[in-house]
């Protein structure tokens, strides 16, 4: 999982340093291992995508490109965080204008932390009487979570530390870059 450091550069965000955690092509062949059992999981599901924005958009296009059956994707926007900490405090920015009734859900986070975001957030898709909804997320920080749901898909694990990068963002930057990076101590 860590990637050698010593050879990328850190970098600088606001008042916060960052190192290399994991390099883009460990993501992308993590994201490949998930894609090829989702593609056996939902190969007659025709599954409709909700990608959680604003993190989970880089993900969710590098995983659609390796999806093979019929798919739909749509978007909400959630937010819980402020600055490198979970505030509990979730609300729906954009909510979904489709109906989901009798339908395949897959939500696509960039990452579970708390737990907090989706476990405020998979009870109003539930409501919607889907017929079945997955998560799928990025990564996983298992030492983080607090609320008692299964993240049925997560491409790789990580210890509980503060990344950026791949869509991740610290003060809304960060997202653009490639590799995952990982706060300084
Ligand atoms: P949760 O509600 O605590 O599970 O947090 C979920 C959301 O917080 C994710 O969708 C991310 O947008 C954000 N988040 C959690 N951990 C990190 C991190 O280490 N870096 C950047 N954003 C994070
Ligand atoms: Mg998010």
């Amino acid at each position: 999982m860590m990637a050698n450091s010593n050879l990328v550069p850190n970098i600088r965000i606001d008042d916060k340093e960052f190192k290399l955690f994991i390099e883009e092509a460990q993501i992308t062949a993590s994201i490949q291992k998930l894609a090829e059992v989702v593609n056996v999981d939902y190969h007659d599901k025709n599954p409709v995508l909700i990608v959680v924005l604003n993190g989970a958009v880089v993900f969710a296009c590098d995983l659609l490109k390796q999806l093979s059956m019929n798919c739909e994707m749509e978007f909400v926007k959630i937010s819980s965080y402020h600055g490198t900490a979970s505030t509990g405090n979730v609300q729906i920015k954009l909510d979904l204008d489709i109906d989901i009734e009798n339908r395949h859900v897959m939500v696509i986070e960039d990452i579970v932390d708390t737990g907090n975001t989706l476990s405020h957030f998979i009870p109003l898709l539930k409501a919607r009487k889907p017929l079945s909804v997955k998560i799928a997320s990025l990564l996983l920080k298992p030492d983080a979570l607090k609320n008692r749901f299964h993240v049925d898909y997560a491409a790789m694990e990580i210890p509980n530390e503060f990344i950026v990068g791949y869509g991740l963002d610290y003060n809304g930057k960060g997202r653009n870059l490639r590799n995952i990076y990982q706060v300084c101590d």
